[in-house]
């Protein structure tokens, strides 16, 4: 029989999700539906049950309902609890709700297959809301030797870097704070969908340093247009995407899916 899952957000429709998980189980030979659902803004609850008892077995779960995944859930795995957030929605066989954040897994996945060492690194996060909550605790278990959060409302930084404390090496700020030379750094602030750029000094990147965008898009972002010209190598969050997506649906499959061909394809849909 086949098996059921979706993206549940609002909006939903430019998902690309579907794409994604139909490309994952093709590759495998798992036989699943997968659909975008648009939830109600005041009732993500209520579409979960929905979902599960016309047969839904998991889903993945985005703006602006990450919040409200959590509360629902009966388990939670660490990272989940720790980012304060679930991308991914899994019924057990008990029909009881589990929660799992996969969005840093995936990041620091799609990091390893650009070929970046996080591993001693000195890592520099730009933003402090919940998409760089979601990717602390995979970031600090890469073992970095630094990890600098820099926000532009510095106390969220420095409260993030106290919550975060236990795991490793971090610090929290304003951008008044940063001074490289740092081997990565991400911009996960949305300054880039208004075009704009924090306010970052000159020298931020050592030799052969990356800067990552957690956005993406047909052309560069602002940020990653910034960094190429000073010298750094240049990765968006499309293959964070779709790294995500893969450890989803390995946590409902158990197969792990090649990313790669997935994600070039999706790239020329762009
Ligand atoms: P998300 O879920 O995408 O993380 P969020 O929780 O609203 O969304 O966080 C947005 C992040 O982008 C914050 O770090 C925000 O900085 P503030 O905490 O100071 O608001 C950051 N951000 C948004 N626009 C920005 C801009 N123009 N310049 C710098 N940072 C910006």
């Amino acid at each position: 029989m086949t098996d059921r899952y979706c993206v549940f957000g609002n909006p939903i429709s430019h998902s690309k999700s579907p794409m994604i998980h139909a490309a994952f189980a093709e590759q495998t030979g798992e036989d699943i539906d997968y659909t975008a659902i648009e939830a109600p803004l005041d009732d993500f609850a209520g579409a979960w049950r929905r979902f599960t008892a016309a047969g839904g077995r998991g889903a993945n779960v985005t703006v602006p309902f990450k919040e409200q995944a959590f509360s629902l859930c009966d388990t939670l795995s660490e990272r989940a609890r720790r980012a304060g957030a679930v991308n991914t929605l899994l019924l057990g066989a008990d029909g009881r709700s589990h929660g799992d954040t996969t969005d840093g897994v995936g990041l620091v996945r799609d990091l390893e297959h650009h070929g970046v060492s996080l591993a001693g690194a000195r890592i520099l996060v730009l933003g402090a809301g919940g998409a760089v909550r979601g990717v602390l605790e995979p970031l600090l278990a890469a073992g970095p030797a630094s990890l600098l959060v820099a926000n532009r409302t510095a106390a969220k930084a420095e409260a993030l870097a106290v919550d975060f404390a236990d795991l490793g090496e971090i610090r929290g700020g304003g951008f008044d704070v940063v001074s490289g030379p740092f081997d990565v750094v991400i911009n996960g602030t949305s300054a880039s969908l208004g075009g704009e750029l924090p306010p970052l000094p000159d020298d931020l990147f050592g030799t052969g340093a990356t800067a990552y965008d957690m956005m993406y898009g047909a052309e560069p972002t602002v940020f990653l247009s910034w960094a190429a010209k000073r010298g750094a190598c240049t990765v968006d969050g499309l293959g964070m995407l779709v790294e995500q997506a893969a450890e989803s649906f390995f946590q409902w499959r158990g197969k792990r899916p090649l990313t790669e061909p997935v994600r070039e394809s999706l790239r020329r849909t762009l």
